[in-house]
C-alpha cells in the first residue's frame, strides 16, 4: 500500500533519521516537509532538513518554514540533546536547496487542496504548525486522512516527570490537534524509548561504507553513550523514525484505542498527555463529570528487532 504523506519536523537528530527512512521507503510518497521550532529554532530546522535531503539525493520535495515559536510560550530548544546545530554537530555541508517562499501553513493548505486523495500527516515535532493550519483553514481537516504524531506518553515523561517534549513545548497546539476530530495515532514515549541500537551496532553502522550509513552512524553516535536510565536502557534510539515505521508496519506495533487529553493547567503536570487506561466505568462517568475525551490509537509497544530490521534495511545498512 502506498502512503502519501506530509511531514512536520523539528530536525533534530531523530527527525533526520525519520526523513531518511520516509524518503527511502518505496511505499512512502513524501509530498512536503513543514518545519517548526522545537529541538532548535525554525531557521536551523529548515537548514538541517535541506542538508538531510542532500545526503539522500532526494527529489525536489517542497520544504517550508513554519512557526517560530509555540502558540503561547517562548520557544525552549533541546540543543543539549541534539547538539548545537541540532544534527549532532555532524558538520554536513550547507545545502543549495531553498525552502519554498511561503509559510508552512500555506504550503500544507495548498498540498492538501491540490491532492485528489486525503493525505496522512506525520508530525514529529511540537504541533504548532498543525494547530495553526486547523484553526486557519478548518476545511483542511477533511483532506487529512490521519495525523500520526510522535508525542506524549501513557507513562513516563522526558521534558518533565510526566510530559513529553513535543507536547510540553506547545500544549495548546497539542490540545487543538487532539480535539480536531481528525483520526489520530499517538506514537509516544512508551514505545519511542524502546526502539534503539546498542553501542556495538552503532559502531558497525558508523564504519559501513556510503554517505547514508556515515550520516546515520554519526547521528546515532551523538546520542551514545545515552542516558543509562531506566527509560532507554542506554540504547541509541531511532526516535521519530520509529513513528514512520509505525506508518508502514502497523503490524509490528502494539496499539490500543484510548481516550486522551492534554493537561493545560500551569504547574508540574502541564503538557502531560492523560491517557485513560481504565477498564472499568469510573465515578466521573457515573456522575457525568468526565467530559469528552477524543479516542486516539495509542502505540504502546513494538516488536523492536523487526522494526530495527525494517529501518536499517530500508536505509540499506547492515548491522
Ligand atoms: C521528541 O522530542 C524531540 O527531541 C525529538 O525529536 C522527538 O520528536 C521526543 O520527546
Ligand atoms: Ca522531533
Amino acid at each position: 500500500m502506498k502512503h502519501t504523506i506530509m511531514m512536520d519536523v523539528d530536525t533534530g537528530i531523530d527527525d533526520a533519521m525519520a526523513l531518511m527512512f520516509a524518503i527511502k521507503h518505496p511505499d512512502i510518497d513524501v509530498r512536503a516537509v513543514s518545519c517548526v521550532s522545537g529541538n532548535v529554532g525554525v531557521e536551523r530546522v529548515v537548514e538541517n532538513t535541506l542538508k538531510i535531503l542532500d545526503v539522500l539525493d532526494a527529489p525536489d520535495i517542497p520544504v517550508a518554514a513554519g512557526a517560530l515559536r509555540p502558540l503561547i510560550e517562548d520557544p525552549r530548544s533541546a540543543a543539549h540533546v541534539h547538539g548545537q546545530d541540532g544534527l549532532g554537530n555532524l558538520g554536513l555541508p550547507a545545502s543549495s536547496r531553498r525552502p519554498v517562499p511561503v509559510h508552512a501553513v500555506e504550503m500544507m493548505r495548498r498540498v492538501l487542496s491540490d491532492s485528489a486523495e486525503p493525505i496522512t500527516v506525520v508530525a514529529l515535532a511540537p504541533l504548532t504548525n498543525l494547530a495553526l493550519l486547523l484553526r486557519t483553514y478548518p476545511e483542511c481537516a477533511a483532506k487529512i486522512a490521519r495525523i500520526l504524531f510522535m508525542g506524549g506518553s501513557a507513562s513516563v515523561g522526558n521534558a518533565t516527570a510526566v510530559a513529553e517534549f513535543n507536547i510540553w513545548h506547545d500544549p495548546e497546539a497539542a490540545h487543538v490537534v487532539i480535539n480536531s476530530g481528525v483520526p489520530l495515532t499517538m506514537y509516544g514515549l512508551d514505545v519511542f524509548n524502546t526502539v534503539g541500537l546498542d553501542a556495538a551496532r552503532v559502531q558497525e553502522i558508523a564504519a559501513a561504507p556510503g554517505r547514508v550509513a556515515h550520516a546515520l552512524g554519526g547521528l546515532l553516535s551523538f546520542r551514545f553513550p545515552g542516558e543509562e536510565g531506566e527509560e532507554d536502557r542506554g540504547l541509541s534510539l531511532i526516535g521519530d523514525a520509529g513513528a514512520v515505521c509505525a506508518l508502514v508496519a502497523g503490524d509490528l506495533m502494539r496499539s490500543q484505542s484510548l481516550p486522551v487529553q492534554v493537561q493545560l493547567a500551569a504547574g508540574a503536570s502541564r503538557g502531560q498527555t492523560m491517557v485513560d487506561r481504565r477498564t472499568h466505568v469510573g465515578e466521573d462517568t457515573i456522575h457525568g463529570t468526565a467530559g469528552q475525551w477524543p479516542v486516539v490509537d495509542v502505540v504502546l509497544g513494538a516488536d523492536v528487532e523487526k522494526v530495527l530490521e525494517l529501518f536499517l534495511g530500508t536505509l540499506g545498512v547492515e548491522a
